[in-house]
């Protein structure tokens, strides 16, 4: 049985989970308007992989015996000023949702939950990839700056991205 503060901390994270999803789906949105179809494919990538953690936390607490909540979800941005600016914000973004998931194993320690602790070790290991992959993307973007043809290019490498649901394969590749 999950304890009332761990299942309201991970209510919380399922609704930002859900708010990550809604973001990227947002920058997705403004790839496509800016006319950069591998750029809005890489955030639909990314909005397919926060829906599937929400729905593991979501999941997890039915598991533990909680009640898992459906909260509101506050509004995203829909507007940035540079492909460099939507790639910094979703680094920040991410290093938030890393010190979140740090936050939560700290409460599952502080509690002796050692189940909590284990399913959110996927969670450590996926910031660590998730973190890695954004920074690749911003050192890319810095590097070439305001050039079209990198951009081009840049645009047509990430619509190769493929989508895996690896919530369901147990890796975090
Ligand atoms: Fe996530
Ligand atoms: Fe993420």
């Amino acid at each position: 049985m999950l304890s009332k503060l761990l299942e309201k901390e991970i209510n919380d994270q399922i609704n930002y989970e859900f708010w990550s999803a809604q973001l990227y789906l947002s920058m997705s949105a403004h790839f496509s308007d800016l006319g950069l179809p591998g750029f809005a494919h890489w955030m639909y990538i990314q909005y397919q992989e926060e829906t599937t953690h929400a729905i593991k936390f979501f999941n997890y607490v039915i598991e533990r015996g909680g009640k898992a909540e459906v909260q509101p979800i506050k509004a995203v941005p829909t507007n940035w000023d540079s492909v460099l600016g939507v790639f910094e914000e979703t680094m920040e973004h991410e290093q938030k949702v890393t010190a979140r998931i740090n936050h939560l194993a700290d409460t599952a320690v502080a509690e002796k939950d050692h189940a909590t602790q284990s399913m959110l070790r996927w969670f450590i290991d996926e910031q660590v990839e998730e973190e890695a992959n954004v920074k690749a993307i911003v050192d890319t973007l810095k590097l070439v700056k305001d050039n079209g043809y990198a951009i081009y290019s840049l645009d047509k490498e990430l619509a190769a991205r493929v989508f895996v649901d690896s919530t369901q394969t147990g890796s975090n590749a």
